[in-house]
């Protein structure tokens, strides 16, 4: 780590900011520490899926920026709960929608959603909300840049393509044929340059962030990296 990771972040929030593209590891590492330190997790990814979902269930493209803005407010019903597998379920209005908003496709939605400035706007005061409750982890494209750039500690995570594709097959409970990771790997390919090249948040590392490649690391190791970082810059 530099010395500039260091300095001028003592005062910061009581904020792990992890950002990084699909298939990185954010999730996995970000629910564990949470869960390890007992701190709130904010998935905010899950936002703009649910958002995406949302949309398409009402038959509003997501191409139309102020019909996604209408939508925003029912997001202010979001909710991550813990199931007793130790797993994140995300409810809204009390009604578990997980399984709805996970996948490639949906990952597809909340990426065009999530292009529109103003649907971006709107939805920061939700995501700010969650580091009100105390300390937070929270993970996604934009946590350590934009929606909360006093985060105390920021992790930038990256893993090679096939990881990451690997990953995902595997998340979705499918075997790692040719056909299969070449279809993932290309779906994930589009989505990161998607959100890497929109001009609002786009997808990159906050200059104060921490990075690690995750590609041969487990997740535990992840924390384990995200906690020494923790212990450094306290
Ligand atoms: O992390 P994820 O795969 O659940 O994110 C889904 C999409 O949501 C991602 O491709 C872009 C968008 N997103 C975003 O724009 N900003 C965030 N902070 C998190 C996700």
């Amino acid at each position: 780590m530099g010395a500039g990771l260091k300095k001028g972040r003592r005062n910061g929030d009581p904020v792990v900011a992890i950002d990084g593209p699909a298939g990185s590891g954010k999730s996995t590492a970000a629910r564990l520490l949470a869960w390890d330190l007992g701190w709130t997790y904010l998935d905010t990814g899950a936002i703009y899926r649910t958002l995406g979902w949302l949309a398409w269930q009402e038959g509003i493209s997501m191409e139309d920026e102020g019909a996604l803005v209408a939508l925003c407010p029912r997001l202010e019903g979001l909710s991550f709960q813990w199931n007793p597998r130790g797993e994140v379920e995300v409810l809204l209005d009390g009604k578990r929608v997980t399984p709805y908003i996970r996948g490639e496709e949906p990952g597809r939605w909340a990426s065009d959603v999530s292009r529109h400035p103003k649907v971006r706007r709107v939805l920061l005061d939700l995501q700010r909300a969650f580091a009100i409750k105390g300390p937070l982890v929270t993970e996604g494209r934009d946590t350590g840049t934009v929606v909360f750039p006093k985060a105390r500690w920021k992790v930038f995570l990256t893993a090679s393509l096939e990881e990451r594709a690997r990953r995902r097959l595997k998340e979705m409970g499918m075997g790692e044929g040719k056909e299969a990771m070449e279809g993932v790997e290309r779906a994930i390919k589009e989505r990161d340059e998607q959100d890497s090249q929109r001009p609002v948040a786009p997808l990159r590392k906050a200059s104060d962030a921490m990075e690690l490649d995750t590609t041969h690391l487990s997740p535990e190791k992840v924390v384990e990296r995200i906690k020494k970082l923790m212990e450094e810059v306290d």
